[in-house]
């Protein structure tokens, strides 16, 4: 089976995180976030996938090449402009065979049972099948209702409570018959969800819901609770492997001062240097080629590759993205997010989810809130 990924969004809640790389090639635990998609599909057996891209596509394309690095074939398609999740199927009909085919959004992490939804899917006899995921408040979602047998009774967009009878959404991962295709225009902005699904309701289109992990990365915050998942195995991933017993997980060989320390579940990058009195942890990831200076502190963050501390700065519960740099004595806290190879100068403040541009620079002492 096929697989069509779809990555040609501008991820714009991730802003500014997505502004110079596009969302599935911002970094998750260290690696770009749709290898994490990859690595799902080839567990499950599927290896041939194709890229529907819009945005930022070059990076994508240098980083996967042809595949076979990862152990998977890879075809890449770009849109001159965004066609919607259905209309990008439709873009890339040629490279689909003439069998059921899978498409899934880029962004979500998952370790659902692929081989059992593609089961459930045959065994349906099914148009398609709309892979379901439980959540908490439902309100905030568009439900799926399913019948006895799995069969989608219908859609409820941001219901209020009275209308709730099902916990259960669209988890954006589909196993659907070619004859789908010819449902959805060619060369138009046309979406699976409020255009293919809604028509499909009653000839074929069915709902497997499972108690699986499931998270969207599409905001800041979901984005940092997925680090929190991996780092604590509340998903299973490559970097699961690398977490030891211990929660701690060290990608080749770093510099560690005797007198730093390391507050499990943590994560640190090849190259990275920590010095005297510096702690990271709990929750935190550090990238590659880092310098987390002498006294600075780092929580429920991500700093992301080749980013520099310097002394006695504090991180918590906060991105630093690529690049960046932040002058010593500065507390980033509170959900703010400092874009790719900003500069932050000393004793500054940054919080309540404030968003700092890439290359900004920020003269010392600026900024208190
Ligand atoms: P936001 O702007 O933050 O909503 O993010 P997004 O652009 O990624 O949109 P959304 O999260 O709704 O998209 C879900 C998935 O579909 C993502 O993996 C997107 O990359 C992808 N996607 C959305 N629209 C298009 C499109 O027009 N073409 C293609 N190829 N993919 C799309």
């Amino acid at each position: 089976m096929k697989a069509v990924i779809l990555v040609g969004g501008q991820g714009t809640r991730l802003r500014p995180l997505t502004l110079g790389t596009p969302k599935p090639m911002v970094p998750l635990a260290n690696m770009p976030f749709v290898s994490y998609v990859l690595e799902h599909l080839k567990k499950n057996g599927i290896e041939e996938i194709v890229f529907s891209m819009g945005y930022l596509p070059d990076g994508i394309k240098s980083y996967f090449g042809d595949g076979s690095a990862f152990g998977v074939k890879v075809t890449y398609v770009v849109e001159d402009r965004p066609l919607g999740t259905a209309g990008a199927v439709k873009n890339v009909a040629e490279h689909i065979s003439d069998h059921d085919f899978m498409v899934l959004n880029g962004d979500i992490l998952t370790d659902l049972d692929l081989r059992a939804l593609i089961d459930f899917h045959q065994k349906k006899e099914a148009m398609g099948t709309i892979a379901l995921t439980p959540v908490q408040d439902p309100t905030a979602y568009g439900l799926v209702r399913t019948g006895p047998a799995g069969e989608v009774l219908g859609f409820l967009e941001k219901p209020s409570w009275d209308q709730i009878d099902t916990n259960l959404i669209n988890a954006g991962i589909y196993v659907l018959k070619n004859e789908v295709l010819d449902m959805i225009p060619a060369g138009i902005e046309y979406s699976f969800e409020r255009g293919v699904f809604p028509r499909l309701v009653g000839k074929g289109l069915f709902g497997f819901g499972s108690e699986c992990y499931w998270m969207d990365i599409g905001t800041p915050e979901k984005y940092l609770q997925a680090h929190y998942d991996i780092l604590e195995k509340n998903v299973t991933t490559s970097v699961s492997a690398c977490l030891d017993k211990d929660f701690v997980c060290v990608q080749g060989k770093i510099e560690l001062h005797n007198g730093a320390k390391l507050v499990p579940p943590v994560m640190i990058g090849e190259g990275t240097r920590i010095e005297a009195g510096a702690r990271i942890g709990r929750m935190a990831v550090i990238g590659p080629g880092c310098v987390i200076s002498a006294g600075s502190v780092v929580e429920e963050s991500v700093i992301q590759e080749g980013s520099t501390l310097e002394e006695n700065v504090v991180v918590r519960r906060s991105i630093i993205a690529r690049g960046a740099q932040i002058g010593r004595d500065t507390v980033v806290t509170a959900g703010a997010i400092v874009g790719e190879e900003a500069k932050v100068g000393g004793e500054n403040i940054l919080a309540n989810n404030i968003r700092v541009y890439p290359r900004t620079v920020i003269q010392e002492g600026t900024i208190k809130f």
